[in-house]
């Protein structure tokens, strides 16, 4: 009765909260139970005893104890059984919970300090050097206007630090050489005298966006010291170091001394508009500093040597892919589902990306060094050298989360239950020879739509076993029906980036719709958000508006070290194989008859759970990721750049 009790107990209590807390709560409870039990039991049958009986025998207090140790061990492994049987709740649960706690972690380091001594402090403690002349006004700028992150901005620190092997001098020549070749496709923003101004030649098409990246910096240009920034005009990054080299420099690096307050000067160097003049020839030739590699699979020559030397990448090679790799996604997965958001973009222990995504496969303009430069770009894969900046596209609303009385937002409930929506174009690469086959907006269509030949796993409660949740085959015929799903999605009018042979076979595969307004997306719940050529530029609207963003993502931009998956938005495994899952979690679950009525619910929709995420990742987009938040984040990264392309960069520090 006891065991039975306190089990039920800890079961109860572990399901409905799910947390390993509330199961040690629940553990001492039962031990807790179990004792007062038995001692009610002493009370009670103690007056019964007949003289003659061995009171004393029946009483004897290390019987007690041994049978209260015992039960209580007993019940305690029973809980513990179930926590690792993990099957108790669905692993979403735990995945959301955990990220509940992440966040709250991540935002208490991230703001810690409470005025610019502190900051100063917390920046030497965190990155082993003074901060940036100018971080004063720095801190005043970002906290005039409420930044919710003072400390942590370590994408920053990160993508600078290689960059400490490179003399000043290297990094002011490389960013004018660069800039002074069209051919290279990196476009110059030149600061002088406090004004920020566009290079004069760029190419037309790709204006907007140095025009663009302007605005961002004109509210605090006139605090930043002279300088050029060569921005990568293209989607894709630029910069793939071999793992090799990016340690060699790294040793170089790792010696520096952290100089004391009466050694630094705040002074920036003078004159140092005159060290940013292109010395040298002017012959166009010489300025080429990249290498021709569209149109081809880069995974195995560019992308695996920026990994380390035993890491997969380099050391498997794989041959099926039509089958999912199950170690490839294992590292970064709790069970189907997405665990560690970061791990799964990282493409070292996942070769079978080589053939999952657009960009490994066949990019569609892809000038690509090997040696370490100075280009500053909107997103990079991992393990790419690329400095990450906020892109100008969301700063001047080239897509705007807008809605209207003709195209609200209705809060997540009110929304049409279970109706996923992706529209987009095949941009994410270009397929010459069926290369489209592998590419994730072409597998998304191909899953929601086409998927007619294989079964798919799916967990789903599962009663008549011991195990609330199993993984049941169910037939792609019936998916959509039996999740309820109302899936849109489609190619919006037509299919682009192809040789007219894969062109005509995509066409047929997929079929075609008519574009949509983008401001209609709001009528959904879940809205899928992939990666095109680069990172995409919707996924900062979808995050704003009530409906739950799902996202599978190879690129990584300034704001992912800011965002919490599980939390803020539904992360996918770039092979998707965890969709019908995660749809079946949010969306719920039925069993139909032949005439389409409802024989069964096998799983109800988690509705507060889908609202919570909505809600969530909008409340942060207000806080964290605003236009002021960009503003914040570039001022920082400029003043980096300002100090390591300064010939005095060594002294270089805001002191107090
Ligand atoms: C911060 O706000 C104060 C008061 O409005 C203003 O004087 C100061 O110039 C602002 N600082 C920056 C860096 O924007
Ligand atoms: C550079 O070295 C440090 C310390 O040895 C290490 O933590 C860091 O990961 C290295 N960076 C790279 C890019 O390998
Ligand atoms: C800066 O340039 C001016 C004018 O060219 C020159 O007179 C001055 O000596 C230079 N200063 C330094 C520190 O090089
Ligand atoms: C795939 O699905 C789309 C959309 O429903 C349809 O237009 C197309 O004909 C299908 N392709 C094949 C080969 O069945």
């Amino acid at each position: 009765m006891a065991i039975f009790l306190a089990t039920y107990m800890g079961l109860f209590s572990s399901l409905w909260v799910g947390t390993k807390f509330f199961l040690s709560i629940s553990i001492f409870g039962s031990i807790f139970l179990v004792a007062l039990l038995h001692a009610t039991g002493y009370l009670y049958f103690r007056p019964a005893l007949t003289p003659d009986q061995d009171a004393t025998k029946l009483l004897s207090p290390t019987r007690w104890l041994r049978l209260f140790f015992i039960l209580s061990f007993a019940s305690s492994l029973v809980l513990i059984f179930m926590q690792r049987r993990s099957t108790v709740y669905h692993p979403i649960n735990t995945l959301m919970s955990d990220a509940k706690r992440d966040h709250s972690q991540w935002i208490g380091q991230a703001k810690q300090s409470t005025n610019l001594e502190e900051a100063t402090k917390e920046y030497r403690k965190r990155y082993n050097q003074a901060p940036p002349p100018g971080f004063d006004i720095w801190y005043q700028y970002a906290t005039n206007r409420s930044s919710v992150i003072i400390d942590d901005y370590d994408q920053i620190y990160k993508d600078i630090l290689p960059f400490r092997a490179m003399e000043p001098k290297v990094l002011r020549e490389l960013t004018n050489s660069m800039t002074s070749n069209q051919w290279n496709e990196v476009a110059a923003v030149i600061v002088r005298g406090g004004v920020a101004k566009p290079q004069a030649e760029i190419k037309p098409t790709h204006r907007w966006m140095i025009e663009g990246v302007v605005e961002i910096i004109k509210p605090f240009a006139k605090h930043l010291p002279d300088m050029d920034i060569a921005f990568n005009i293209n989607d894709e990054p630029r910069v793939a170091v071999p793992w090799e080299k990016i340690q060699e420099l790294n040793q170089t690096i790792n010696d520096r001394e952290q100089l004391p307050d009466d050694r630094l000067t705040t002074k920036w160097s003078d004159n140092r508009s005159l060290s940013w003049a292109l010395s040298g020839s002017n012959d166009q030739n010489t300025h080429k500093h990249f290498v021709e590699n569209s149109f081809r699979n880069i995974y195995h020559h560019i992308f695996s040597p920026t990994c380390p030397p035993d890491s997969k990448a380099r050391t498997e090679f794989i041959w099926d892919y039509s089958k999912l790799c199950v170690e490839c996604a294992e590292p970064h997965s709790l069970e189907q589902f997405v665990k560690n958001w970061e791990l799964s973009g990282d493409a070292c222990h996942q070769p079978d990306l080589a053939w999952l995504h657009g960009f490994f496969i066949s990019p569609a303009s892809f000038k690509v060094s090997q040696n370490l430069l100075p280009v500053f770009s909107q997103s990079k894969a991992i393990g790419f050298n690329d400095i990450l900046y906020p892109s100008a596209w969301n700063y001047i609303d080239k897509v705007k989360y807008d809605p209207s009385d003709e195209h609200p937002d209705h809060p997540y409930t009110k929304k049409e239950s279970s109706s996923v929506f992706w529209r987009g174009t095949t941009s994410e690469g270009r397929s010459e020879n069926g290369g489209w086959k592998g590419m994730s907006r072409q597998r998304l269509l191909h899953l929601a739509n086409n998927h007619t030949a294989n079964d798919v796993s799916v967990l789903l409660p599962y009663t008549p076993s011991d195990t609330p949740f199993a993984y049941q085959t169910v037939s792609t015929d019936s998916i959509s029906k039996s999740l309820s799903l109302n899936t849109s999605i489609y190619i919006a009018e037509s299919v682009a980036r192809c040789s007219d042979r894969d062109c005509d076979v995509q066409t047929k595969e997929f079929g075609t719709s008519p574009r949509v307004d983008f401001q209609d997306h709001w009528k959904y719940r879940f809205l899928f958000d992939t990666d095109g050529a680069g990172f995409s530029g919707r996924f900062l609207s979808f995050l704003e508006s009530r409906s739950v963003p799902f996202r599978t993502a190879l690129f990584r931009q300034w704001l992912d070290g800011r965002l919490t998956p599980w939390l803020h938005f539904v992360p996918q495994d770039l092979r998707m194989h965890d969709m019908w899952s995660t749809l079946a979690y949010f969306s719920g679950a039925k069993t139909h008859d032949d005439d389409g009525n409802v024989v069964k619910v096998l799983m109800e929709p988690h509705d507060r759970e889908g609202e919570m995420i909505a809600e969530e990742g909008r409340k942060w987009v207000h806080q964290a990721l605003r236009y002021e938040d960009m503003e914040i984040y570039f001022f920082r990264l400029l003043l980096e750049w300002g100090r390591i392309t300064d010939d005095a960069r060594d002294e270089l520090g805001f002191k107090l």
